[in-house]
């Protein structure tokens, strides 16, 4: 969602800031702006639409000054519009604010500024802070600022300057995400690392309530009464070459080419000298596996279809009954949880609203919280007791892949390492799952040599208005996630099914030419998915098969097929997916679509 940067040091801020947002652009936003603090005083300039129609304004109007703050919004309140873009200033002109996450309280605010006579500019929830900011300044903006949050209620990252204090810039933060990055004479603030690698690798990650005031010299952070807190800082282990396209048109394409390596360091950094998973960073020995009797997985989208994949994995080699929930369902569902609960939270980003409002929601019931994410320092990877962290290096792209994968690897390993803890799997059976796992870097590449195979496959339904995947036990949770991601790269709409249910409804939808991608890739389902398919292709479907080699009896039901290297029936699940990462994305550019950046689509949801 909504991207800030902030710039304050000597180089031109406009240049920092506009790198910084495009860097940020995967975060989905329909406007974007900026404000400047230079010799011409404080100036604005904001654009409904892409980055690129500020920078052609900023190439005419070219804003110079040191300091200065920049968004991209993804609309909430008030349509995008060039006076619903941010920064939003205060009536002066004096004071330029920037904001992520949303002021619950902005309509009573609002009221009551009004009242006062003051006239706003936009629908906006973030304009209210720029005025209180101004109402409360006497000369110190940190002052300013702290009485503005105690009027607040609701999320922000926030990115405040005032032209009578230009020596400095004001951030703050309360469940909204924000890195704050620390230079050699410069400071900088961005929603999220990507923006700041170019720059620093140093960073420090703010607490819900602090406030960090940035100047050239260095960065002083305050807790919620004002007293100075001391922070270790944090060196980013992901370079700026991870962050950028390397030489592929598209980010998606990158990281799915990326996933021989993500899943290779998610496992490799984790084995033991004797070759046994070791979570170092975890708390679950065999005392606390013990005590548990329940566990649930909770995530949103694709975080949700690995947890699906994860419970399949779980029960079948811990024998450990898993349910897997919507994060945005969870809290409202009645769950059932004590300390003898461990809730399992899944987030690329770390940042997800849902979750981290699935995370409290477990944390009052005492349960015990493992979260598997990708980012470090992260709100919730910060909020849990036990963090895997998955190494996929930046994810840049909005329709998640190598995240999508390392966190179904992160899955069996613990579902390996739990079983062995508890006595539930032998040493040879442990092995054997692990060498499998060890040996799919290997067959991913495999398969991205046959990308130009499924562009051919692309290209023959591309044309589809709608589609289906079809998959039986572990089949079926990948198809999930081989539907989410064919629409929302491609727009086709498709959906998912159970095989099995096929003939319960869903068999009525089937049509002349209608695409359906069915996946057989589980030795002991495989004549039933057959069965399957043939039900679809006899009502005249264009069957995709999918299964693993050594399978070639698909060829007579299906009209293309595509083979995955041999491996467990389990882990096949992950081969499956890249193939169906590839479909999306070629679908996806034989359309003309921009498939880093679907339409409507954030890569971070940081509201409910
Ligand atoms: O950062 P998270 O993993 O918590 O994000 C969850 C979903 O928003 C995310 O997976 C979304 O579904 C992706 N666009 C899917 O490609």
């Amino acid at each position: 969602m909504c991207g800030i940067v902030g710039y304050i040091g000597s180089r031109t801020a406009s240049e920092v800031i506009l790198d910084g947002l495009e860097r940020l652009e995967y975060r989905g936003y329909d406007s974007a702006g900026i404000a400047v603090f230079g010799e011409d005083g404080l100036m604005v300039e904001k654009k409904k639409g892409r980055l690129a129609v500020l920078k052609d304004t900023l190439e005419s109007f070219p804003l110079s000054g040191n300091l200065g703050i920049g968004h991209t919004r993804w609309a909430t309140h008030g349509e995008p519009s060039d006076e619903n873009s941010h920064p939003h200033c205060s009536e002066s002109k004096n004071v330029a604010v920037v904001h992520n996450g949303i002021i619950e309280n902005y309509l009573d605010l609002k009221r009551e500024l009004m009242e006062k006579g003051v006239v706003f500019q936009s629908e906006t929830d973030t304009e209210v802070v720029a005025h209180l900011v101004e109402m409360f300044f006497q000369g110190d903006l940190v002052d300013a600022v702290y009485k503005t949050l105690e009027k607040l209620r609701g999320a922000y990252a926030l990115g405040i300057i005032h032209k009578d204090n230009p020596d400095m810039l004001v951030t703050a933060r309360k469940d909204s995400p924000l890195v704050v990055g620390i230079g050699e004479n410069e400071s900088f603030i961005a929603s999220d690392v990507p923006a700041l690698l170019k720059y620093t690798k140093n960073v420090y990650f703010l607490e819900d309530g602090e406030v960090a005031v940035l100047k050239k010299s260095g960065i002083e952070i305050y807790n919620e009464d004002r007293q100075q807190v001391e922070r270790d800082s944090v060196e980013i282990e992901w370079d700026f070459e991870s962050a950028t396209k390397g030489g592929y048109p598209h980010f998606m394409l990158k990281e799915i080419f990326e996933q021989p390596k993500s899943i290779r360091d998610t496992i490799e950094r984790r084995l033991d000298e004797n070759g046994f998973v070791r979570f170092d960073d975890i708390n679950l020995g065999k005392e606390e596996l013990e005590q548990i009797d329940k566990i649930y997985v909770v995530a949103c989208g694709t975080a949700y279809h690995a947890g699906l994949v994860g419970k399949k994995a779980l029960q079948k080699i811990v024998g450990m009954k898993v349910d897997v929930e919507i994060a945005s369902e969870f809290r409202y569902d009645d769950p059932i949880i004590d300390s003898n609960t461990l809730v399992v939270l899944v987030s690329q980003s770390g940042e997800t609203l849902d979750t981290m409002a699935a995370l409290r929601e477990a944390k009052k019931h005492n349960a015990k919280i493992l979260t598997i994410t990708n980012v470090i320092g992260s709100s919730i990877a910060r909020e849990s007791d036990n963090v895997i962290y998955t190494w996929a290096g930046p994810e840049i792209a909005v329709a998640s892949t190598k995240a999508y994968t390392t966190q179904v690897v992160c899955f069996f390993m613990l579902a390996l390492d739990f079983a062995l803890k508890l006595g539930k799997i032998g040493e040879k059976e442990y092995l054997d799952i692990l060498g499998e796992l060890r040996a799919v870097p290997e067959k991913v590449e495999q398969i991205l040599e046959n990308s130009d195979q499924i562009e051919v496959m692309a290209e023959n339904i591309k044309e589809a208005k709608s589609g289906f995947f079809l998959g039986r036990g572990i089949d079926y949770s990948v198809a999930m996630e081989g539907s989410l991601k064919m629409k929302e790269v491609s727009y086709m709409h498709t959906e998912a099914f159970a095989s099995g249910e096929l003939k319960h409804g869903t068999i009525a939808l089937i049509e002349d030419g209608i695409p359906v991608i069915a996946l057989a890739t589980q030795e002991k389902l495989f004549e039933k998915s057959i069965s399957n398919m043939k039900e679809v292709k006899s009502r005249g479907a264009y069957v995709i098969g999918i299964a693993q080699e050594g399978h070639e009896l698909i060829e007579e039901v299906a009209d293309s097929v595509i083979y995955l290297p041999k491996t467990d029936d389990l882990i096949s699940s992950i081969l499956c997916a890249v193939v169906l990462q590839l479909l999306a994305y070629h679908v996806s550019t034989l359309r003309g679509l921009d498939v880093d950046k679907p339409r409507n689509l954030a890569k971070s949801v940081t509201v409910e």
